[in-house]
């Protein structure tokens, strides 16, 4: 069950410059950069009091997000990410209504230690979607 938007993700060439540049022209403070090795990004979250902006930027050149960064260089939103109350279950429902839920199966996580999935942009109108546990 979707329960909530959990944040907007924006692809970044550059995550110092990126954070550098919020905060500079719209006081938005970014908290510490952390890694996702399974994902292969490094990201930063600017908390906002109901959803958070995630930047992202590439750790290694097979990161799912650098094939991103190739076709757009500047950088851009990548996907949108909901809150549901539990992810399995979610995606079983999806799956069976017909939406293609990515990956190989095994499960994700977030740098939280969260569980995600991410729905393919075709079966949500155009965009891609994550799902995140909470
Ligand atoms: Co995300």
């Amino acid at each position: 069950m979707i329960t909530g938007l959990s944040h907007v993700s924006i692809v970044v060439p550059d995550l110092a410059a990126a954070t550098a540049k919020l905060k500079r022209m719209y006081g938005l403070e970014a908290e510490a950069p952390q890694v996702n090795e399974q994902q292969g990004v490094r990201l930063a979250y600017v908390v906002l009091p109901n959803a958070r902006i995630e930047l992202m930027e590439p750790t290694r050149p097979d990161s799912p997000i650098a094939k991103f960064l190739e076709r757009n260089p500047a950088g851009g939103i990548h996907h949108f990410c909901l809150n549901v109350d539990d992810v399995d279950a979610t995606a079983q429902e999806l799956t069976a209504g017909g939406a293609r839920v990515l990956g190989d199966g095994a499960p994700q996580y977030n740098v939280h230690g969260e569980r995600i999935a991410f729905v393919h942009p075709r079966d949500f109108l155009g965009a891609l979607v994550e799902l995140e546990q909470h």
